[in-house]
């Protein structure tokens, strides 16, 4: 085990030993090896410099209770890249590939998996990068796959805390049937002058909808959750609705794939449709979902330009603290995993 002090980790890169890399030319995807070379060597021309022709994915491997290593959903990460590749005209990484990668990465790097009760896991960032040499603009045909492995913190150290939002309408994150469902670099580049500016503020950034500036979109880099109460008293989720956007702009998270299916198996009504901005104003309890936080409770939303606040509580409410408590039990291996959703690292 590293000496890595765990509990101060964050959100931020610890260089791991070794990254795992595989190359793609002439249509064929070499095997992929592990090696400590952090650096490129890549053309200057290479159309992921050039044109923005690059992907990339996030997910985690957590030490549970027993000692054992769980990958978290894998496979639904390597269908998304494999999405995100034909979005931007890119060799798709195979399935197969992508897990033989992370295992690699974890195996070569066991050191860093934090251990168990500090809340920090191994974080994965498989990367895919179009390396053709290309002035004239259009798409290459050569490929680098790299997965890059690093130790993160809880996002939470201490205590599960809410985080506030205020809205911008000056800023669009991506365009309606663009690249936004897409796990792309330009997306998040295009949105760096919004959510720099809430930042500046001490917000995060609330995107709405780029056509109408009506329907809440994403959380800065996460998907939006709202629960609203339907009816009865049913506890402790049961008569409460969890509402998401639908939105031909906003990344499809796998937190929230997740969480939906928790919800409905504690009897909620889940509902994906337009939602609009002022619908804040009938809900309980709202939060950002994603794989860095799982669950961030927002405590409210600001909305500068109508001089309007929405106030959900300076304390994550009782629906989404279930549903959160149920999705980290899952991965660590405190409850059963009903839906296979964790792959087990035998090493
Ligand atoms: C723009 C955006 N939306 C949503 C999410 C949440 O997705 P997931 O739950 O798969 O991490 C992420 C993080 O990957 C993201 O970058």
């Amino acid at each position: 085990m590293k000496e890595i002090d765990w509990s101060t980790l964050g959100f931020h890169y610890t260089e791991p030993d070794y990254i795992v890399r595989s190359a793609y030319h002439n249509g064929v995807w070499e095997e992929p090896y592990a090696t400590k070379d952090k650096y490129l060597h890549l053309h200057v021309s290479a159309t992921c410099l050039q044109y923005g022709q690059e992907a990339f994915e996030g997910l985690k491997a957590f030490r549970g209770v027993d000692g054992k290593i769980r990958i978290f959903r894998w496979r639904e990460n390597a269908k998304r890249m494999a999405r995100s590749a034909e979005g931007l005209y890119m060799a798709p990484v195979p399935e197969e590939l992508l897990g033989k990668a992370i295992r690699l990465a974890l195996e070569k790097n066991m050191d860093f998996v934090p251990p168990y009760g500090t809340g920090a896991t191994l974080y994965f960032r498989p990367l895919l990068i179009g390396t053709t040499p290309r002035l004239g603009v259009g798409p290459g045909r050569d490929f680098e796959f790299i997965v890059i492995p690093s130790p993160i913190g809880p996002y939470y150290p201490g205590k599960f805390h809410c985080t506030s939002f205020i809205v911008n309408r000056h800023v669009d994150r991506a365009a309606p049937y663009g690249t936004g469902t897409f796990k792309v670099g330009g997306n998040y580049a295009s949105s760096f002058r919004a959510t720099e500016a809430a930042h500046a503020q001490g917000y995060d950034c609330l995107f709405l909808d780029s056509k109408y500036h009506r329907y809440i979109d994403e959380c800065s880099a996460a998907n939006f959750i709202g629960i609203r109460r339907v009816a009865g008293d049913s506890q402790p989720c049961g008569g409460y609705e969890y509402l998401t956007p639908r939105s031909s702009a906003i990344l499809p998270s796998i937190t929230n794939d997740s969480l939906m299916t928790l919800a409905r198996e504690k009897g909620m009504k889940v509902t994906r449709r337009h939602i609009r901005l002022e619908e804040l104003a009938e809900m309980s309890e709202a939060a950002a979902c994603g794989t860095a936080c799982v669950i961030s409770p927002i405590d409210q939303v600001l909305d500068p330009e109508r001089n309007k606040v929405y106030r959900f509580g300076t304390e994550p409410g009782p629906v989404l603290t279930e549903l959160y408590h149920a999705l980290r039990d899952i991965q660590f291996g405190r409850a059963e995993d009903r839906h296979g959703w964790t792959e087990v690292f035998e090493n």
